[in-house]
């Protein structure tokens, strides 16, 4: 895997720089949840950062001949305020990156004709709209100070698709497996 456009380049080290950055905060966030007495959505948040995880992995291998240090600027969203300030930070970031950072990041890949970029940008789009509705109903749920349910929470270790309960067959996604999903 390689790319050829040096714009295609910056956006992956800048998905990969938010992705991480993702990845952290929502461990950190689960954390307090457990603290805070909602341990579902710890997993939740646990489960998310996994594949916030699988989605900077992707990008990171996209780049992996690209051999060198570079400074990565990306948006991240900080405050550690409370559940429902903290699910708030987590919605308004899968937003940013449904709405804003995603679209445009694939179709400069498109465009580029970056075949591994635009299925890495296409994998992370797709996930992060089911991100954002976990993250709403699980903030509704803490509003009226209740847990989520206590089913697990399975992700894909390919492309980061998420889900609650054990629904699917195959990923719906990137077409893998379900016995390859990481369990929470
Ligand atoms: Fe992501
Ligand atoms: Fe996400
Ligand atoms: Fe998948």
């Amino acid at each position: 895997m390689s790319v050829k456009n040096a714009m295609t380049a910056d956006f992956l080290r800048s998905a990969y720089g938010g992705e991480s950055m993702a990845h952290m905060r929502y461990q950190i966030w689960g954390e307090s949840s457990r603290k805070d007495g909602f341990p579902n959505i710890g997993r939740l948040f646990d489960g998310i950062a996994y594949a916030e995880l699988v989605h900077a992995k992707n990008h990171f291998n996209v780049l992996k001949e690209q051999v060198g240090d570079n400074t990565v600027a990306a948006g991240a969203v900080f405050g550690h305020t409370g559940l429902v300030d903290n699910l708030q930070g987590a919605i308004n970031g899968e937003l940013h990156e449904i709405d804003q950072m995603y679209p445009v990041y694939l179709e400069t890949a498109r465009f580029q004709e970056e075949k591994d970029a635009e299925r890495s940008f296409r994998y992370a789009h797709e996930a992060e709209k089911i991100h954002a509705k976990l993250f709403q109903d699980a903030q509704s749920s803490a509003k009226d100070g209740k847990d989520i349910g206590s089913e697990a929470v399975y992700v894909c270790p390919i492309c980061g698709f998420t889900e609650i309960g054990d629904n699917v067959d195959t990923c719906p996604i990137c077409g893998a497996k379900k016995e390859m999903f990481k369990e929470y």
